[in-house]
């Protein structure tokens, strides 16, 4: 008799290891990995299928969803403009879905009935993956060793390890958890679980130091169609190329650090840092057009709506009827952000110099101090008549009744 199969989210590092033979043990399941090449970079993927075989799987994926990840997740996130909390440009969180997806695609490929990943109990990231399988496929099982397991620290599953002979990366372990895709790189844990205190200065893998960076500045054009990058300086580029790129340039300018301590789906705090160069001046440029182009009340209903986005995103909430439906509305609102945005970067800072859009609705002659023959001034005064008669009204009737109440008293 065929044993029953399980997918498992496979990074290859000591936990996804140590997973692949606690479940063969505890359940008994042929082991089918899959890794998401989501662009971690070469380093962490080189090897992975053997490794995975040599762990004990019967069968190893690699995909690589990087196209798909740019083209039908961040830029339409992007083109919301969701940033949870002020400050995190969701680099973790908007990769979940998409390898959730994969993970059920596979599942139902190989006849697999459950699904494994090796997010922890106290994360978003369990939630957000189970979310993404729920929505896809409501009956797959999963299978959440951390919470099941006893298994308590990094330690243990070292002891673990050695003791099944898992193969480990003789390279020393991470001081933090990492994560990191094409968009990102998210630091927690360590000594960062100290929001007092600064991380060290050589955690940093996509920027540099803005101390460091070059005493020039350096400027670049992002050209959008339809609110999604397609070009830099004046080149265009596929989605994931366009992201490299940027990376490169405002990494080496010191953009795109972030350190927040954030509000977790679960309930507690958490400290993290993140490095999203290439994803700041996207989302920087992106604005500037907006502001550009869109109309005063869309534009500000957006800024409202891009609140709800990122909380959506953030909460592993992507397969979902308001999601789709917030997308709807946001493609519509993107038909007429086309233009171009040139920025300066220097030393960690972003500044827009320039702005160039056929859609624009600036108007010059509406609004320059010189004279002009189109907008009559007179008009004004009607308009804050009458706009203004609520707030107008409300200071009559305040006096009239102060002026009351002081003949009450006097009488
Ligand atoms: N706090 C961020 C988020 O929830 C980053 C999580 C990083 N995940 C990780 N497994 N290290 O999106």
């Amino acid at each position: 008799m065929t044993r029953e199969k399980v997918v498992l989210a496979y990074s290859g590092g000591l936990d996804t290891s140590v997973i692949v033979k606690w479940l063969q043990e505890k359940y008994g399941y042929d082991i089918v990995t899959l890794t998401a090449n989501v662009g971690q970079g070469d380093g962490e993927l080189t090897g992975l299928k053997e490794k995975a075989i040599k762990t004990g799987a019967c069968e190893a994926f690699v995909e690589d969803l990087r196209e798909e990840l740019v083209r039908d997740y961040i830029f339409p996130m992007v083109r919301s403009g969701a940033i949870y909390e002020g400050k995190y440009l969701l680099g973790t969180a908007i990769a979940r879905p998409l390898i959730g997806k994969k993970l059920v695609e596979i599942a139902e490929k190989v006849g697999a009935k459950a699904i494994a990943h090796g997010a922890t109990g106290k994360g978003n990231d369990q939630v957000r993956f189970e979310f993404a399988i729920k929505a896809l496929n409501p009956y797959m099982k999963i299978i959440a060793p951390w919470r099941e397991w006893n298994l308590r620290s990094r330690t243990d599953c070292m002891e673990y390890a050695s003791k099944h002979g898992i193969p480990i990366s003789a390279t020393a372990e991470e001081p933090y958890s990492i994560d990191r895709n094409i968009w990102h790189i998210s630091f927690e844990g360590g000594i960062l679980e100290d929001p007092a205190v600064e991380p060290d200065k050589d955690m940093f893998r996509l920027t540099c130091d803005p101390v460091d960076a070059p005493d020039e500045p350096e400027e670049l054009t992002i050209g959008f169609e339809q609110g999604i990058p397609v070009s830099v300086n004046g080149v265009k580029l596929t989605p994931v190329e366009l992201i490299d790129k940027l990376n490169q340039i405002a990494g080496r300018n010191g953009v795109g650090r972030v350190d927040i301590v954030e509000n977790r789906l679960l309930g507690m705090k958490s400290r993290g840092i993140y490095e999203t160069p290439g994803g700041s001046v996207i989302a920087y440029a992106h604005r500037e057009l907006e502001q550009y182009t869109m109309d005063r009340e869309t534009y500000h209903f957006k800024e409202n709506m891009a609140l709800k986005y990122a909380e959506l995103v953030y909460y592993g909430l992507w397969f979902t009827p308001l999601r789709e439906a917030l997308d709807g509305f946001i493609s519509k609102t993107q038909e007429l952000v086309n233009g171009t945005i040139t920025l300066r970067l220097y030393k960690g800072n972003v500044c827009v110099v320039g702005r160039e859009s056929e859609n624009t609705l600036y108007h010059h002659g509406m609004v320059t101090f010189e004279a002009d023959d189109l907008f009559e001034q007179k008009d004004a005064q009607g308009f804050i008549n009458l706009y203004g008669l609520p707030l107008k009204i409300k200071g009559i009737m305040d006096r009239k009744r102060k002026k009351e109440l002081q003949e009450v008293r006097t009488n």
